[in-house]
């Protein structure tokens, strides 16, 4: 085992890599050479990047791909996905074109409220604590001035404290539970800042007006907002269905519906259900500089809101017309963290029109939405096996270092084919005798 190492964020670059390279690499120049391959040779944009977190010694790439064709409440965009799944900017794409034929997406936002809790323990009369929260409540507002002053300026801030009584479910248990407005950002550090003076505020407070043993545990905000909804939608005549890949629109709507009630109903299949959807939420939510891990939570969270994991999207078919929607907690921001800092961020927010973080939720459920309806479509129809092999198809080449003129060759010779990795194994074998 090698030895534990002290002080290494505090060593340069170049020396953490070398000591990566000491300690776990047997080929050292190989090692140091793609690390250093990376690197990007513009040293400011490096630095950037470097600083994003603590020992930096390369970068991860990801391709940034997008999908264009979106109609969104009439408008057109183009999405930007970052993502290294072989099918799923194609899968968004296709799903794009479809529904621009048939009226395109429209997305609502339901609602916008973020929270935070104060967590404490306390150890007295419940209607004394009760009436001390009621007498300091405007006093926790207050302290916080100089934080929620900008917010407050641009229309945003504290919308409510409330003090919630979780002594059933742990001893002595209660919360400050806070509800915010932040507009357009994410408002993570805003809604901690907040809370974490609500805390010293209350702990004051109490030590002279309360008395009794009261002890702050943890201030921090919480990343299932299931009032910070958004809802998108496509609708079309189930006629209007009929396409290429589509020859008998009855039959496919019923099946469509039947597979979401599937997703509804049983768990198993709920979870790669959703996992599909996160497949295009997450690819856009990266794109855009936003906190992916803090959307899944909230969105599986909210998957489960009625005590068993289901669908996030639904399906029905009324009076001859075919009906699918998505409905989701989205916390995204397009100001504030990576969104002013990340060149490639930037970017993409001005590839969707500079959104406010209302019409991001929106082009991120309409993303998820979309990529939903492609899988479910190839599944109950085609198979998902032959678009993802076909997408797949350049990454196996790529393993075996196909050239481009094979590349070009197998390429051309698999669209008559089966994609299967022993297929193009033999394929190329085949070529290069
Ligand atoms: C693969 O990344 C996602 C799917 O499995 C989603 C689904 O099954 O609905 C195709």
């Amino acid at each position: 085992m090698p030895n534990a190492i002290s002080g290494f964020s505090k060593l340069s670059k170049s020396k953490k890599i070398e000591w990566l390279l000491e300690t776990y690499f047997d080929n050292k120049d190989t090692a140091r050479d793609l690390v250093k391959q990376y690197w990007n040779s513009n040293e400011k944009l490096q630095k950037l990047h470097d600083e994003f977190i603590e020992n930096t010694i390369t970068n991860y790439y990801l391709p940034l791909g997008v999908a264009p064709n979106f109609s969104i409440n009439s408008e057109l965009y183009t999405i930007p996905m970052a993502i290294e799944e072989s099918s799923v900017v194609a899968a968004a794409s296709k799903a794009a074109k479809f529904w621009l034929d048939r009226g395109g997406f429209k997305a609502e936002v339901i609602s916008t409220e973020k929270i935070g809790q104060v967590h404490f323990m306390y150890n007295g009369n419940f209607e004394k604590l009760k009436s001390f929260f009621e007498s300091v409540k405007s006093k926790l507002i207050a302290s916080t001035s100089e934080i929620t002053k900008n917010m407050e300026r641009r229309g945003g801030g504290i919308l409510n404290i409330e003090l919630k009584n979780k002594s059933k479910d742990l001893d002595n248990y209660y919360q400050l539970h806070a509800t915010f407005e932040t507009l357009d950002a994410m408002g993570a550090n805003f809604i901690n800042s907040c809370l974490e003076q609500f805390a010293k505020t209350f702990k004051i407070e109490a030590e002279t007006h309360l008395k009794d043993d009261l002890e702050i545990v943890m201030s921090i905000l919480s990343n299932y907002v299931p009032n910070c909804l958004v809802r998108a939608e496509v609708s079309c005549e189930i006629s209007e269905l009929k396409s290429k890949d589509i020859s008998n629109p009855e039959l496919f709507a019923q099946k469509f519906k039947q597979a979401i009630s599937i997703a509804e109903t049983e768990p198993y299949r709920a979870v790669t259900h959703n996992k599909g959807i996160m497949n295009g939420i997450d690819a856009v939510v990266l794109a855009t500089g936003n906190d992916f891990r803090a959307v899944e939570a909230g969105v599986h969270a909210y998957a489960a809101r009625d005590g068993k994991y289901s669908s996030l999207t639904h399906c029905s078919i009324d009076d001859e017309v075919f009906k699918f929607w998505i409905e989701i907690p989205l916390a995204l921001g397009t100001v504030g963290g990576l969104t002013s800092l990340h060149p490639l961020v930037k970017f993409s927010l001005e590839m969707l029109k500079r959104p406010t973080a209302k019409d991001l939720m929106q082009i991120v459920a309409v993303a998820g939405l979309a990529q939903n309806f492609g899988a479910v479509k190839s599944l109950t129809t085609t198979g998902i096996q032959e678009g993802h092999m076909k997408m797949h198809l350049m990454n196996i080449l790529n393993q075996f270092e196909a050239t481009q003129d094979e590349k070009t060759k197998l390429v051309e010779h698999f669209k008559t084919n089966v994609v299967t990795h022993s297929a193009v194994v033999e394929a190329i074998e085949n070529l290069r005798n």
